[in-house]
């Protein structure tokens, strides 16, 4: 039997999908209210195909529990922010959770850590409270970071390749065996180490390249050139492959895993945090921009703005360091307030002036900013004629329409 601890965006669809291929499952989070709504037949967040899958794993025997389960497997998805001031990985909820996973689990258990974690974290962090509590028991640790994208995640889950981190092989072709039940990827298996600094790499490579794309944004702003245009060109050379401008980060991984390096490597990292703060300085760039096209049309009041998208990224419900709270955080730094907010996905009342309805909010502003690409806006674009609209995400194919 595997026990996932930590049942979020990461632990739950992996829980059902282990389930849903005949592997025995019992889920634990320590947040009584997402076990009850499990245990009611409910998911606790909107993901495509998510509830399909849901219906399989509950067919093949899935359980929810807020106690942690004596087995021979964990898998660990809890999370990991940094730390605001050094940067560096803040692993206390992974040590939580592994203590409290030792204080079941019997001698030659394997504790998967599925979190991401910066490199060496597991064996300065994880390792010694292992080896502290458990005089008797040997315990086995694995590191399977997760590369899955909300919006996709089923269809991720089971084709992603993998990578699985261990100091023993017999270990590692145990646990490969385990997530080979349901992905069909390449499984590569390889030292901890390694594993956690591909993870932080990979997300570092985003990072750095979305961020590439917002400077030249800023330059051709700056110099009244047509940067679509030019990516578009540039994109044409068969060596270069630029990503587009956005209005900034967020998520749970891209704005939070490349600081691990920063954190731990400060004098060696240096392009990696050029990068991260112009990608964390987008969301003030389009507040300025939000400024100047109010200047250039006359339009005064801020209480006729609007910001269409909440969420961090299209078509998902997950509003974590999203760009558009981050502009509103720095509306409020300014001590200003007034601008109105718009999300399809998100239905409680989480900022001021938010709407849950895009006709009225449209009826009650002149300006729209484009902060998210839902499908939504995509398909209701023609609701747009008359508004002065900043699109960040350049997907209004109208001659008047504002850029970043
Ligand atoms: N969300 C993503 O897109 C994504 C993608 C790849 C990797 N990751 C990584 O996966 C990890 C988990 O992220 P997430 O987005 O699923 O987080 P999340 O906040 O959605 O979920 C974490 C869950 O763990 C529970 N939890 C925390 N400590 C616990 C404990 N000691 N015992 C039991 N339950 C506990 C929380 O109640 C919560 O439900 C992070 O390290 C993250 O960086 C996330």
């Amino acid at each position: 039997m595997v026990n996932v601890i930590g049942l979020g965006y990461i632990g739950l669809p992996t829980a059902l999908m282990l389930a849903a291929h005949g592997v025995e499952v019992v889920g634990t989070d320590y947040n009584e209210e997402v076990v009850k709504k499990l245990n009611g037949g409910e998911t606790t967040f909107k993901e495509e195909g998510l509830d399909e899958l849901f219906f399989k794993a509950v067919e093949g025997g899935v359980k929810f529990s807020t106690e942690y389960q004596v087995t021979d497997t964990y898998i660990v998805s809890v999370p990991t922010p940094y730390d605001k001031f050094t940067k560096k990985v803040d692993a206390k909820y992974v040590i939580n959770a592994v203590e409290s996973v030792l204080a079941v689990c019997p001698s030659e258990a394997t504790i998967v850590i599925e979190s991401t974690v910066s490199p060496g974290t597991i064996n300065r962090f994880i390792k010694p409270v292992v080896d502290e509590q458990n005089i008797n028991k040997k315990i086995h640790l694995v590191h399977a970071p997760e590369r899955i994208i909300p919006g996709n995640m089923v269809y991720e889950l089971l084709y992603n390749n993998r990578t699985i981190g261990t100091e023993d092989r017999m270990v590692g072709e145990k646990i490969k065996a385990l997530y080979a039940s349901f992905c069909q990827g390449e499984i590569v298996v390889t030292d901890i180490r390694t594993a956690e600094m591909t993870k932080v790499v990979e997300n570092t490579y985003r990072a750095v390249n979305i961020a590439f794309a917002n400077e030249l944004a800023k330059i051709c702003r700056y110099d009244n050139m047509d940067v679509y245009e030019i990516i578009k060109i540039c994109n044409m050379h068969p060596r270069v492959n630029i990503l587009q401008p956005g209005p900034g980060v967020g998520g749970h991984c891209i704005s939070v895993d490349p600081w691990f390096l920063v954190g731990d490597y400060p004098s060696l990292a240096k392009v990696i945090d050029e990068a991260m703060k112009t990608n964390d300085g987008m969301p003030d760039f389009v507040l300025n921009r939000i400024y100047e096209i109010m200047k250039d049309t006359g339009l005064t009041d801020v209480k006729r703005v609007g910001l269409y998208g909440l969420t961090y990224k299209e078509n998902v419900d997950d509003m974590r360091e999203s760009p558009t709270m981050q502009l509103l955080e720095s509306q409020e730094r300014h001590l200003a307030t007034g601008l109105k907010v718009y999300d399809p996905y998100i239905t409680k009342d989480v900022v001021e002036n938010q709407y849950h309805d895009l006709d009225v909010f449209l009826r009650d502003i002149d300006m729209v900013v484009i902060m998210v690409k839902h499908d939504e806006i995509r398909n209701n674009s023609f609701k747009l004629e008359g508004k002065i609209v900043l699109d960040c995400h350049n997907i209004i194919q109208r001659q008047d329409v504002y850029h970043i």
